[in-house]
Formats: structure tokens, sequence, C-alpha cells
């Protein structure tokens, strides 16, 4: 199994990747990971550089790790040496509440984490619970549905009347309501019929582009994911095989063989 990625060639050093990442500005850094689940290390010396409001999107088999590290990012897993920054500062062992709650990083819960019974507006007001002021949170709830008139108009619904594309939208919005700089996002077209990842990824455009938030996504959907994004890493057991810009990857004959059904 291993054999098929040994014509990729030599790994990316942290120079590569620092250049993808090359407007001076980097907002988060992984330096030389090494990090699991209890004693077993998945990701082994793994380097990551992302811009304020660029994307990063992470590729690769199952089981390589890539949603290890959005799970390191934000704090859910045993981290045995390394270090994690934001704009310069470690944040490497901060609690996911820490993360989330004064440093401004999101993980967007997925995968029916919508309450069924409860209203929208009850959905996503749950995604400031974290917050002191709750003030601050109706008033990010007040925004979102200004924004989103199809959540706007079902916010007193309960979520389970959503679309499967609305639903994922009322995910994304709830992690929004912190008024995080950073969106860690783990397949967001799982499970979604074709013309609700559109969509999904349509929001995902506008929330970098017009809201500047910096977005690290996984994405099975490899050709989605690398079109969307303006970095792309191919992660094999743990380890970078690949970096380059999204679009450069979509040319890539290893990247388009391995992972674009080329
Ligand atoms: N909570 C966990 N506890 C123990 N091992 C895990 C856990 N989550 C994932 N793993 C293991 O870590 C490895 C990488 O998994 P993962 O990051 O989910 O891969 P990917 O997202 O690339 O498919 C796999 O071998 C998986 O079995
Ligand atoms: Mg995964």
């Amino acid at each position: 199994m291993l054999d098929q990625y040994s014509v990729l060639g030599k790994a990316p050093g942290i120079e590569d990747l620092k250049k993808l990442s090359s407007s001076g500005n980097t907002h988060l850094t992984i330096n030389n990971l090494n990090a699991g689940y209890g004693k077993m290390e998945i990701l082994h010396n793994f380097d990551l550089f992302v811009d304020k409001a660029q994307s990063l999107c992470l590729i690769g088999p199952n089981g390589a790790g890539k949603s290890t590290i959005l799970h390191s990012i934000y704090g859910f897993t045993s981290i045995f040496s390394g270090k994690i920054e934001i704009d310069g500062k470690d944040i490497t062992n901060l609690t996911p509440a820490e993360k989330l709650k004064n440093v401004g990083i999101a993980y967007i819960l997925q995968d029916n984490s919508v309450f069924p019974d409860m209203t929208v507006e009850e959905n996503l007001l749950m995604g400031g619970y974290i917050k002191d002021k709750t003030d601050e949170s109706y008033e990010e709830a007040e925004k979102i549905f200004q924004k989103y008139d199809r959540l706007r108009n079902r916010r007193n619904q309960p979520a389970k009347v959503l679309s499967g594309g609305e639903r994922r939208l009322l995910e994304i919005s709830r992690a929004l309501v912190m008024k995080p700089s950073v969106l860690l996002v783990d397949e967001p077209s799982i499970g979604l019929e074709p013309k609700y990842i559109e969509m999904v990824f349509e929001i995902l455009r506008d929330l970098q582009q017009n809201e500047k938030k910096t977005i690290i996504l996984v994405e099975q959907n490899a050709k989605k994911g690398l079109e969307f994004a303006d970095i792309g890493y191919v992660l094999v057991s743990g380890e970078t095989a690949i970096a380059g810009k999204g679009d450069d990857l979509l040319s890539n004959p290893d990247v388009g063989r391995l992972f674009l059904g080329g």
C-alpha cells in the first residue's frame, strides 16, 4: 500500500510550506508536531503554515491523520512535542474552551450535531454558550440571521425541518457566533447532495473573502477541496507527502492519479 506513494519523491520542507503562505502574515503555525491519541503517535514531525484569510485543504487516504490535525489544533489530542502558534503566541496546550473563547479557533461540529427538536435560533445560540456576555451572542446571531435568509425564515421552527444543506449552514453559523478567526472544518461536503455541496463551498468562500476567516478544512472530495483552497497538503501516514497551491495540486499527475480519479 505504501509503495505506491514512493513515486511522490521528496517530501516538502519547511521553506516550501512557508512559501505557500507567503504574505508574511502567518496566522496559524504548526511546528514539528508529534501528536496522537493516548500513547499512539499519529502525526510525525508535522508542520503547517497558513495566513490570515487564507484557506488550506488537507487531503489524503483514510486514516492518514487529517482529522487528527484538526483535533490537535483544537486541543483534542495528546501532544508529545512540537508547537502550535497563533500570531506568534504559543497555544499548544490550551484547552478547546480556551481556544474557542480566548484565541478565536472554532471547530465546526457536523454529522447531525444539530438538535432536531430545538428551534433554529436555539441551535444557533448554543454556539455562544461559552461566552460570558450573552448579549454579544444575541447580536452575532442577529447578524447571522440578517445574512442568511434560509435560516432567518425558519428561526422559530424546529431544526429538523431544515434541508441537509441548511443544517450544514446552521452548523457553520453556530461556530460563527463566537466570532472566530480560524475555522476548522472536517469534511463539509460529506453526506450532502451535489447542489448543497456547492452552497457550502460558496458559504466558506464568502467567509474567507469577505470576513477574512482563516479556513483549514479536510475534504474527501479532493477535487472540490483543492478547487476551493489556496493551499493543499497531501497527508500520507501522518506526514505531508506533497504540498502546493490548490490549483497546482489539481494539475499534479500524482495527485490526479491517486486522489482525483485521473
Ligand atoms: N479518538 C481516537 N482514538 C484513537 N485512535 C484514533 C482516534 N481517532 C482516530 N484515531 C486513529 O488515528 C489515525 C488517523 O485517523 P484520522 O485522523 O481520523 O484520519 P483521517 O481523518 O485522515 O481519515 C487512524 O489510525 C485512526 O484509527
Ligand atoms: Mg477524518
